[in-house]
């Protein structure tokens, strides 16, 4: 099967996929979609732009998500995230917590697809700028609680593509909006892909991305043989170089080694540290990078352990990979 028009993606994750992270994972997927943290409309509107929208131009292709449920706040801030030069601006209605529930935006929205559709339809009014119009698409859920409906399911993306969105990132589950934390809301609905599938089968036209579970190559290549592309969460995060195995089996290149990778991104830290940066602001996101390999914790463990102190730089970078090496060497 040919990939080459598939996409991947990495999920918005708050606290994780900050900027940092996104470059890092640019450089082990140069075709992935990166998608910021959820930042909500407001914050944009009236918060610090640089600390909340900034990003380095190799994150391209960048999503920025939105999380809100106010047609005119959503609007505005996807004019300033197309602005700021973003490539899509993602409407967040799939996240469970109690916060966002009670700020009536996240998953609860699934239930009120009219809104929804209001909020899109105003953001991509607002999101063309400068002859370019930024796409607005939309993570959700299946459904919420105990309803199990695939015609609702449907009939919320029907009304919301009908608004104009013409991309859908499933994650396949329902969201339990009571007595479930966000974390069990992540693991304990099962995990029903074959609506997507199906969704993807009825409503051709329309973009779908699987995402929630995907864990491996062969994993992914399931899911885009039924939908177009496949979004990874938690196991990009925590074992980054399957999205350099995922790079590779999907748009081809040669494989690089793990070193070589992390290597390629001393640049890039070296001018975080001059702006003031501290390294472990960036190194946190790279511990899983030998996640299962052996000498993989004593990379972690150099890398946590030093990373804090005042002066940390590169050269801790490459003492982490030669206590890697030297307990490679040793189990070998
Ligand atoms: C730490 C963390 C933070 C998350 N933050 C967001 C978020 O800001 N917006 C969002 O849509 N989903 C968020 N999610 C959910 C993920 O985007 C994704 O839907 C979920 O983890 C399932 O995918 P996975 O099984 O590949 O991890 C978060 C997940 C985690 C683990």
């Amino acid at each position: 099967m040919n990939y080459k028009n598939k996409i991947l993606a990495t999920a918005p994750m708050m606290d994780w996929t900050d900027r940092h992270c996104r470059v890092f994972h640019r450089l082990l997927a140069p075709h992935a979609r990166l998608y910021t943290e959820m930042v909500h409309a407001n914050a944009v509107v009236l918060g610090n732009r640089e600390r909340l929208l900034g990003f380095d131009p190799v994150e391209h292709p960048v999503a920025l998500q939105l999380g809100g449920s106010e047609p005119q706040a959503l609007a505005q801030a996807a004019r300033i995230g197309a602005e700021w030069g973003y490539d899509e601006v993602n409407l967040n209605c799939g996240c469970p917590s109690d916060r966002v529930q009670a700020g009536r935006f996240g998953a609860c929205l699934m239930r009120e697809p009219a809104l929804v559709a209001d909020c899109v339809a105003a953001m991509i009014a607002a999101a063309a700028v400068d002859g370019r119009t930024v796409p607005v698409t939309v993570k959700c859920r299946l459904g919420v609680d105990d309803e199990h409906d695939y015609e609702r399911f449907r009939g919320f993306v029907d009304t919301v593509a009908a608004a104009g969105c013409g991309t859908f990132v499933v994650h396949a589950r329902n969201a339990w909006l009571q007595g479930l934390s966000p974390k069990e809301n992540r693991e304990i609905p099962p995990l029903r892909y074959e609506w997507a599938w199906r969704l993807k089968r009825e409503r051709p036209d329309l973009r779908v991305l699987v995402n929630g579970g995907v864990a491996a190559p062969d994993q992914a290549q399931a899911q885009l043989r039924h939908v177009d592309g496949v979004m990874l969460g938690r196991a990009a995060y925590h074992d980054p170089y399957l999205l350099h195995r995922l790079e590779v089996d999907l748009y081809g290149g040669e494989l690089r080694g793990r070193g070589e990778l992390l290597r390629a991104l001393r640049p890039y830290v070296e001018a975080q540290l001059a702006r003031g940066v501290a390294l472990k602001h960036i190194t946190r996101h790279v511990l899983g990078l030998f996640h299962g390999q052996p000498g993989g914790r004593a990379f972690r463990q150099v890398l946590s352990e030093g990373a804090h102190r005042p002066g940390a730089g590169w050269a801790l970078v490459e003492q982490a990979l030669a206590a890697t090496a030297a307990q490679r060497r040793a189990a070998a």
